[in-house]
């Protein structure tokens, strides 16, 4: 499973698969899944295939709707596609949103994230697409593939902590800032449908 302790094997895949949280929900979670059988003919066959595991990670001024409901529409049409698209692309993603500005974490395979990147930087939804860290990393931390953290009046302590609204406004967002408020929010999230505890 994608948890924090999780050693990441040689010989071992990403699927997309389906875990069950306390209250009885289903959530569709990409995991890497330890490759059983014949070891010495796996490994060979890892090593030819081996790809690299990246991640990137931009910031943007979005261009939605000022309305709350047109823009909770657009949010929802920009979720329904990622989703999708990176579903079939076996990428994970955490996206924070925070006034106008979007930033988004995106793992997978290093050319699946340049592709999904290419097809991102071209939205009309979203402007002056600037990528703040781009490198390989050994797990990944994100479990679906595509969530959006946006501020709210209840996670407004979260946001206020991370404090990367005057980042985004001098343009100057770091890494590290977006990676922790995101891994935070995730956390939280997964506390709240009790499902915590499968992430050990
Ligand atoms: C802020 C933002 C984040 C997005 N994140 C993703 C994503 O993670 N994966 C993805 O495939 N598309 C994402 N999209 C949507 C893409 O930009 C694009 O519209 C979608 O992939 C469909 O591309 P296509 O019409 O070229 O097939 C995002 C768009 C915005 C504005």
């Amino acid at each position: 499973m994608l948890g924090k302790n999780r050693r990441v094997r040689a010989d071992a895949a990403a699927f997309a698969g389906y875990i069950r949280c306390q209250v009885g929900c289903l959530r569709r979670v990409i995991v890497d899944l330890p490759i059983v059988g014949e070891p010495q003919l796996w490994i060979a066959t890892m090593r030819a295939k081996r790809t690299t595991l990246v991640h990137l990670i931009y910031f943007s001024r979005l261009n939605l709707s000022a309305d709350a409901t047109s823009r909770t529409q657009q949010i929802g049409e920009i979720t329904r596609q990622a989703q999708k698209k990176n579903e079939f692309a076996v990428i994970t993603s955490f996206l924070i949103i925070e006034q106008n500005f979007a930033a988004q974490i995106i793992e997978g395979e290093r050319t699946s994230v340049s592709d999904t990147f290419a097809r991102i930087s071209n939205d009309s939804r979203h402007r002056d697409v600037q990528i703040v860290e781009w490198r390989e990393i050994v797990k990944r931390e994100f479990v679906n593939s595509f969530t959006t953290g946006i501020r709210t009046p209840v996670n407004d302590g979260i946001f206020q902590k991370a404090s990367l609204l005057p980042m985004f406004q001098r343009g100057t967002p770091k890494a590290g800032a977006i990676h922790a408020l995101a891994v935070t929010l995730q956390a939280e999230s997964m506390t709240k449908q009790g499902i915590d505890h499968l992430f050990v």
